[in-house]
């Protein structure tokens, strides 16, 4: 099914979200429709608050590869990148946020399974600014400046 994604000023997208506890078939099913809703909108990831569910999961998907993140814990980080960003949940705004331009995360697969992946570039921005969306924090909140439109 495709989800509503929920706006800025909704009080789900503030709250710090609960690890999960069991992963099954319900988690795996609602990691799909969340993958689903994402591509609608035409998003490179979703964390679940967005759709109304303070659980720690998130989907991204870039250059065509997928990933499905449960209880994602960032580990180590390296360097520094400013870059533009944007959220489904904050339509129309862009702003430059400074991030980890590399970052170490640990995670559980959809199948439950203990993974390590170094991230950089897109994918590590990415991977950063969904995290916060499960501390809820949103990237207007800690952006150094937001703009209407893609261009600075
Ligand atoms: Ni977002």
């Amino acid at each position: 099914m495709i989800y509503e994604v929920l706006r800025a000023g909704n009080p789900v997208l503030k709250q710090v979200s609960e690890p999960v506890e069991k992963i099954d078939r319900r988690i795996r099913r609602l990691l799909d429709d969340m993958h689903a809703t994402m591509l609608l909108y035409n998003g490179i990831g979703l964390a679940a608050p967005q759709i109304g569910k303070n659980i720690r999961a998130i989907v991204i998907e870039l250059d065509e590869k997928r990933y499905d993140l449960i209880n994602p814990k960032i580990l180590k980080r390296e360097g520094k990148s400013v870059d533009t960003e944007g959220c489904l949940s904050v339509p129309d705004l862009f702003g430059e946020v400074e991030r980890s331009e590399k970052v170490e995360v640990e995670f559980l697969d959809r199948y439950g399974k203990k993974k390590k992946i170094w991230t950089e570039g897109l994918l590590a921005r990415c991977v950063q600014h969904e995290i916060d969306h499960l501390d809820g924090q949103l990237f207007i909140d800690i952006a150094q400046s937001v703009h209407r439109g893609e261009e600075k």
